[in-house]
């Protein structure tokens, strides 16, 4: 686990001059802080967010410190909004080096728990999860393909300055669950498998993907009966939310992207949980006893250097597995081999029977 100082969150502010970074949820809080700070080192910013007023306040925030801005209106569980504001990068600025998933909401309607006084159920409003899940899909989705447009070769190699990463908004809700919030605990623990998952296939294309995860902050989002509830506890302060953003987005080491950063209360250190990091404890548990017993990770492989994992597994050999094997694909497709054997016994009896006819010629 790497512990990265508050110094260290900047050290790469260089990388982002003169660079593309898209951020949603911009219009407010931590979105905001993110798009000044990438405007204050030099780089082109859009600034996108579901509220207007919210994007006229930060663009002109940043027009004040002589940034480069542009701003749009973006609900980001609008697919057509999401590539409105993609293109917009592109015709702008011409590139779209950073994506920053941002935008998101709290528990919204507060109707998962079931209360037996309500009597029959109604059903519960999902907007946590269409902005925090279906949102962050979206917008990654669209980012895999507009990080690499106008993009130049020499920027695939790995000592280029290319930043081509994306940054996820997770949450201390991806590990830990808030028992008042199920939605949106869901929604943050699957934004840290997003990013987990996707990871090996971004880094197969010269990109990147991250996610930060901070302890409650004092934003709009948390509210006063939360606050107060936490009345006492260091909160992570938003600048550090910000600077922790900009670190993974510049951090162009291929060996941090899967990387999740935990941005905690108070002190003043981040910790980096890399991809490595995710193997002790019960995922190390989980992830043995998977690998000795399934295909999976082949099946899922997508990748050329995921390969050598396959001959690694434990349990996938001996006369046990291929019997395993064997018993599952016949029961999976034995219309198809009965279809497939009858069809060879056919064509063999009847090459085999040509032939024959044919010796027997010979042989008169
Ligand atoms: N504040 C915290 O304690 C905290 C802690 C951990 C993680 N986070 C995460 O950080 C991110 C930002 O949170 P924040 O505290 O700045 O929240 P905030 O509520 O202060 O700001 C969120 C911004 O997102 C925008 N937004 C909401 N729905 C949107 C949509 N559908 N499309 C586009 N924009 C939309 C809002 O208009 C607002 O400007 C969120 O993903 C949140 O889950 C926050």
């Amino acid at each position: 686990m790497g512990v990265i100082t508050d110094e260290t969150l900047s050290k790469y502010h260089e990388r982002v001059e003169g660079k593309t970074v898209i951020i949603t949820g911009a219009g407010a809080s931590i979105g905001r802080a993110t798009a000044i700070l990438f405007a204050s080192y030099g780089a082109k910013v859009v600034v996108a967010d579901k509220s207007l007023s919210g994007v006229e306040v930060t663009v002109s925030e940043i027009r004040s410190i002589k940034g480069q801005v542009v701003g749009c209106v973006c609900d980001v569980t609008i697919w057509e909004d999401l590539v409105a504001m993609y293109d917009l990068a592109i015709q702008e600025f011409g590139s779209v080096d950073t994506v920053v998933a941002n935008a998101g909401v709290g528990e919204i309607g507060g109707r998962m728990m079931y209360n037996p006084s309500e009597g029959r159920p109604v059903k519960p409003l999902t907007t946590t999860i269409d902005v925090n899940l279906t949102g962050v899909l979206y917008t990654v989705h669209l980012a895999q393909h507009y990080l690499q447009l106008n993009r130049p070769m020499q920027d695939m190699s790995p000592e280029s300055l290319s930043l081509k990463s994306v940054v996820l908004l997770g949450s201390l809700a991806s590990w830990t669950a808030l028992t008042k919030a199920p939605m949106y605990t869901a929604s943050k623990h699957a934004v840290l498998g997003l990013m987990r998952s996707l990871d090996a296939s971004f880094v197969s294309r010269g990109l990147r993907i991250t996610s930060i995860h901070p302890f409650f902050a004092a934003t709009s989002m948390v509210p006063n009966v939360i606050r107060l509830q936490l009345a006492g506890i260091p909160l992570a302060p938003v600048p550090r939310i910000a600077r922790t953003i900009l670190y993974a987005a510049t951090q162009s080491d291929p060996a941090c992207s899967g990387a999740a950063f935990w941005v905690p209360d108070g002190g003043g250190l981040v910790l980096m949980v890399s991809k490595e990091d995710f193997k002790p404890g019960v995922y190390e548990y989980i992830d043995r006893s998977s690998n000795a017993t399934s295909v999976y990770v082949f099946i899922l492989s997508t990748s050329i250097q995921q390969l050598p994992y396959f001959f690694n597994f434990r349990g996938l050999v001996g006369p046990k597995y291929y019997m395993r094997r064997i018993y599952t694909i016949t029961q999976l497709l034995w219309r198809e081999l009965v279809i497939v054997g009858g069809f060879t016994t056919v064509v063999g009896y009847s090459i085999w029977a040509r032939v024959f006819h044919w010796l027997c010629h010979i042989g008169r």
